[in-house]
């Protein structure tokens, strides 16, 4: 695609050919009743879509659509918010004239109808987006239908790590409202440091874990290797073939741990990291929505007969407080699934000791064995070495799980 020269937009922002001017500090809504019909937005609405208010009133929000959007991007948004919950996509829309423009659109269920919030995309995260969701076209194209489409969508994230929409709702909003703080130089709040800081924590958690498992498996074979060892002492062998069937009993209980702790939408990682994204989007969605009702409370185009300004302010305001309200019940959640979690840990900090002393047997052994006292002992080095990685990944899961409950406290504690 070839880029003009001119430079329409500020903050650095060049336009690409045919893309509607739509600054990078700018904000934009619109208000739709139960079906989409557009009920009200602001003036920046009106003006990047090229339509008058007379056109938009009354209008399908579908009017804006542009061909190159796939039908599943909507289908998830409307079911989405038909469950009652907000969400954020990349939405490319066409203006009157047949020009395009970018945007996040975070939606919302309100009183009566639904909202969406648009602020211009400039991270680069819309440059992944833009290839899959062609695909998503091209399928679509090729008869795929709305709802398989959505399927098809939430596949091709997790394929980019996102493991389900609202992982990516909040990395995108998350993502977008920082950059384009970064461009328009304006301050990032603390809050948002400390939902930073509890994200990267839980991925964090996540590799651990991972790691964690292959330490497992790098010890799979010890207790096999000890019985082998036994059974050539024969009636010295004893103790070691005792201790081994007790060592392979342990490591199975502790994979056993981490399988649970890990695996599937309901276990205690995927709980705490769900409702980790979760607060942290839904205290994005109100900050634009507060941002939205400030602008649109100082915005004198706003001043038309179409639009009752002092009632969609109101409007918007509720609906901005109404996501505070729900970012802070969903740190309450986050405060219980940590404590869960630390319950969760110090269960399997309790197997890691009844291994040390496994291992403390295994040297005993060894001592009092001759030649193959050796081969013991070389055992027990590699069961020192994996029980010492599992010990201090246990550690740190210990410690960001701390961090997360810290940051937790003080959110709740400034909410
Ligand atoms: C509050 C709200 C805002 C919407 N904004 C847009 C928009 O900006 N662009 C768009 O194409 N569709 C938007 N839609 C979705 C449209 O209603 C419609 O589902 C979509 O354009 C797909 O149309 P189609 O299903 O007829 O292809 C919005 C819906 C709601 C409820």
């Amino acid at each position: 695609m070839t880029m003009t020269v001119q430079k329409h937009s500020l903050h650095g922002h060049q336009l690409m050919a045919g893309e509607v001017p739509f600054d990078v500090a700018e904000m934009f809504f619109s208000r739709t009743d139960e079906r989409g019909v557009i009920q009200a937005g602001n003036g920046v609405f009106r003006r990047v879509s090229g339509y008058d208010w007379e056109a938009l009133r009354g209008a399908p929000h579908k009017l804006v659509r542009h061909p190159d959007m796939p039908r599943g991007v909507f289908w998830l948004m409307w079911d989405e918010m038909k469950k009652g919950r907000a969400i954020a996509a990349y939405v490319k829309n066409r203006s009157r004239d047949g020009r395009f423009y970018w945007v996040l659109a975070v939606a919302s269920p309100t009183d009566g109808g639904f909202m969406s919030v648009r602020i211009k995309p400039t991270s680069e995260i819309l440059q992944t987006i833009i290839p899959l969701y062609n695909e998503l076209l091209e399928a679509e194209q090729g008869g795929l239908q709305p709802e398989e489409s959505a399927a098809l969508l939430l596949r091709k994230l997790g394929g980019l790590g996102y493991v389900n929409y609202m992982m990516f709702s909040s990395f995108a909003l998350t993502k977008e409202v920082q950059s384009r703080a970064k461009r328009i130089e304006k301050p990032l709040e603390s809050w948002q440091n400390r939902f930073s800081a509890m994200a990267t924590a839980i991925l964090e958690i996540n590799n651990e874990t991972k790691e964690m498992l292959d330490a497992f498996r790098a010890i799979r074979t010890v207790p096999m290797n000890m019985r082998i060892l036994a059974s050539r002492l024969e009636n010295a062998g004893g103790p070691i073939s005792a201790i081994s069937v007790n060592y392979g009993a342990m490591l199975d209980e502790m994979t056993n741990w981490v399988h649970t702790f890990s695996r599937g939408a309901d276990s205690p990682f995927a709980r705490i990291r769900d409702s980790i994204l979760t607060g942290q989007f839904l205290a994005f969605v109100a900050l634009v929505q507060t941002e939205m009702t400030r602008r649109f409370g100082t915005q004198t185009a706003n001043s038309s007969t179409e639009v009752d300004v002092p009632a969609e302010s109101r409007r918007l305001k509720m609906q901005a407080t109404e996501y505070r309200d729900r970012a802070t019940r969903a740190l309450k959640v986050v405060e219980l699934e940590a404590g869960n979690l630390a319950r969760s840990v110090l269960d399997m900090k309790r197997y890691v000791t009844g291994l040390s002393s496994t291992r403390m047997m295994c040297k005993i052994e060894s001592a009092t064995l001759e030649e193959s006292g050796e081969a013991l002992a070389g055992i027990v080095d590699q069961l020192d070495f994996c029980q010492h990685a599992i010990e201090s990944r246990l550690a740190r899961i210990s410690e960001l799980n701390g961090l997360i409950q810290s940051n937790t406290a003080m959110l709740r504690a400034t909410a």
